[in-house]
């Protein structure tokens, strides 16, 4: 069964990517917040979780207004260092924990708690500055992580309490993970900044460690807060301290502070915090999605879920670029290439040259960037659905109220 073995809070500041990518973690100006990290480094090195959750949030690299979630969790296998204007940092993809993943978003939806789920987006710095510096990476990362993006950059953002609730929904559902997993909870961002304005620069070290008491003691005050509040007391870009609340609520009380450290150098008050969560693990739950509970046995029907969308993102990103001209100009000039080119497998280039409807159904393509292919092709929706029967588009017709309705 999983179990959470403890939280870690901590900034995360471009900067700190750039002082660790240049070497100057023993230089005077930087070696109080490297060395502040070693302790949290030695715990997880002792401790060895299998999977680090992050919240976290994006700062317009991977997510945009265009569609800015407000809790989206990450189900892929693995993500890539985001280019936030510089380049990519040397830092190798980590990888991610689907299984898990898939798990966190069915209990959560099912404990009502909405939330997005993304892949195939990059992680910036409010994963990748700290991450380093809490686990080695050459070669690889010792574990997984599963990141959970908060919306903190454009308002309405969730509500303090709504991020310790997502907390706590968390701990229940890794609770009742039925694999043997041990899991530490991360929360990023802050603590005390502003990073715009006239009032750029603004910190308060008074406030930080009150934060702090309160995160270890009394996490409910800090929840009960408004986002007003974290703004007047720590800067406006502080209320990124929604996220250690979201840290917190997956935590048990029965905690110990094993470390602290804080470091004010220039403008962002540098923290990490490590709480050890003492609760014994609970018996394992039932995985799986209650909502779905013998679907299996419904003839001729292929929920589609989070499995599905991660292993077979390449074919329906194919599909799903038919709603581009130059797309589509490209599959009618050469079909072969275009499936080469996406990257489509030997069986799945098969199952599109062969127009196989159904086999494409079997296979994971989800009915509705089908529907793009088929408009390619000039065939209808009702011959679709004809062919994935096995019947004659005749004999299929025959069946409906209106047969002449085509
Ligand atoms: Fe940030």
């Amino acid at each position: 069964m999983a179990r959470i073995i403890g939280g870690i809070g901590s900034s995360h500041v471009p900067t700190i990517g750039v002082a660790y990518d240049k070497g100057k973690q023993q230089q005077p100006a930087w070696a109080p917040l490297f060395n502040g990290y070693k302790a949290a480094a030695a715990w997880l090195a002792e401790k060895k979780p299998d999977v680090m959750i992050v919240f976290y949030n994006d700062h317009l690299n991977a997510f945009f207004y265009d569609l800015y979630p407000t809790f989206a969790l990450g189900v892929a296998p693995s993500y890539e260092v985001a280019d936030e204007g510089a380049g990519k940092r040397p830092l190798p993809p980590v990888p991610g924990h689907p299984a898990l993943a898939r798990h966190l978003a069915e209990q959560l939806v099912n404990d009502e708690f909405d939330i997005s789920v993304f892949q195939d987006r990059p992680l910036d710095h409010g994963v990748f500055s700290p991450l380093p510096l809490l686990w080695p990476h050459n070669p690889g990362w010792p574990g997984a992580i599963i990141p959970i993006e908060v919306n903190v950059v454009q308002y309405p953002l969730p509500t303090p309490m709504r991020c310790f609730r997502l907390g706590q929904a968390v701990r229940r559902a890794i609770e009742a993970f039925p694999e043997d997993l041990t899991v530490a909870v991360v929360g990023t961002g802050g603590l005390s900044h502003q990073v715009h304005g006239e009032r750029s620069g603004f910190n308060d070290t008074d406030w930080d460690m009150r934060f702090i008491e309160l995160i270890e003691h009394d996490p409910e005050e800090l929840a009960r807060l408004r986002h007003v509040d974290y703004i007047r007391r720590g800067g406006a870009e502080s209320v990124e301290q929604i996220m250690w609340l979201a840290m917190r609520g997956a935590l048990s009380n029965d905690i110990t502070k094993i470390h602290q450290n804080y470091y004010l150098a220039t403008t962002t008050a540098m923290t990490v915090l490590v709480l050890e969560d003492n609760a014994p693990a609970k018996r394992a739950g039932t995985a799986g999605n209650v909502q779905l509970e013998g679907v299996e046995n419904i003839d001729g029907t292929y929920a589609f879920d989070i499995p599905t969308a991660v292993s077979r993102i390449g074919l329906n990103r194919f599909f799903w670029n038919m709603r581009l001209p130059e797309a589509r100009e490209r599959f009618r000039a050469d079909e072969t290439t275009a499936c080469r080119d996406a990257g489509l497998t030997e069986e799945e280039t098969t199952l599109v040259r062969d127009r196989d409807w159904i086999g494409l159904i079997r296979h994971g393509a989800n009915f509705f960037v089908l529907e793009k292919f088929a408009r390619l092709l000039g065939v209808t929706n009702l011959e679709v659905y004809a062919s994935m029967r096995g019947e004659s588009f005749d004999a299929f017709m025959a069946t409906r109220r209106v047969p002449d309705a085509r």
